[in-house]
């Protein structure tokens, strides 16, 4: 079933719940183990963190399709100027993230001569051998990405807590499944 303006398909809301919770985890865990000195349970963490981050790629490549086909959800609630434009720039962001973290993390790994797989799946065979600049790129691109996109989705959680307190327009209702009326 396509998404109608009253009713979201239960495949984008359950791609948004799994996506959006999946990439909430991955960020303070990429934070978290960014901080860790050097060991055998740094590399099994990274090891974790890259299978799921994998993972999380393979569903936002579904979702993108998805949104392809669907367009953007059109808003419940009249809602103009900046707020329109932050609003529409954000799920451009968030959408966009989600590729740039797993591409920048491939890269980061390829540059590092690490392999990529899913939990023992290996996807990219690891040479061993290092190749700084890419290393570095990939580097650059998975850390400050990753603090746009934090930004991003405190900017995304205000907003739809500003629908749900402020405007009392069933946004957040539409994005559980619910049916909500046009007007
Ligand atoms: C707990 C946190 C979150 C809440 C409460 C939340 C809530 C919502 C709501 C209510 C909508 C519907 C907006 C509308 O109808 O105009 C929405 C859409 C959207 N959200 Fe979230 N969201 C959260 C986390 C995330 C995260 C982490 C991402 C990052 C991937 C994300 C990405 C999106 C995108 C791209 C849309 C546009 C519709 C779509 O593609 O499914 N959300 N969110
Ligand atoms: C869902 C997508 C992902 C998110 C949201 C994410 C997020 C993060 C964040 C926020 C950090 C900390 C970076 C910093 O502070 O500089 C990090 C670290 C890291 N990520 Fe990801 N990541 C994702 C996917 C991946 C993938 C697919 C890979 C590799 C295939 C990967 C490899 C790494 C590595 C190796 C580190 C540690 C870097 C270090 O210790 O210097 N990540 N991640």
């Amino acid at each position: 079933m396509r998404d109608t303006h009253e009713q979201f398909s239960s495949l984008t809301v359950s791609l948004h719940w799994l996506i959006g919770i999946g990439i909430i985890i991955m960020l303070a865990f990429g934070v978290y183990i960014e901080d860790l000195p050097r060991s055998p349970e740094k590399g099994q963490l990274i090891g974790i963190h890259k299978s799921f981050g994998m993972l999380i790629f393979l569903l936002a490549l579904i979702r993108i399709f998805w949104r392809y086909i669907n367009k953007f959800p059109i808003p419940l609630s009249e809602i103009q100027g900046w707020q329109k434009t932050l609003a529409n720039l954000a799920h451009w962001v968030l959408i966009i993230g989600t590729v740039m973290m797993p591409v920048s993390g491939v890269i980061m790994s390829i540059g590092g001569g690490h392999p990529v797989g899913i939990f023992g799946l290996e996807l990219i065979a690891g040479t061993g051998e290092e190749n700084k600049i890419l290393g570095k790129i990939g580097h650059i691109m998975h850390g400050l990405g990753g603090r746009l996109f934090i930004l991003f989705v405190i900017l995304h959680f205000v907003g739809a807590v500003k629908h749900q307190i402020i405007d009392k327009d069933g946004t957040m209702q539409r994005m559980l499944g619910k049916r909500v009326d046009k007007d």
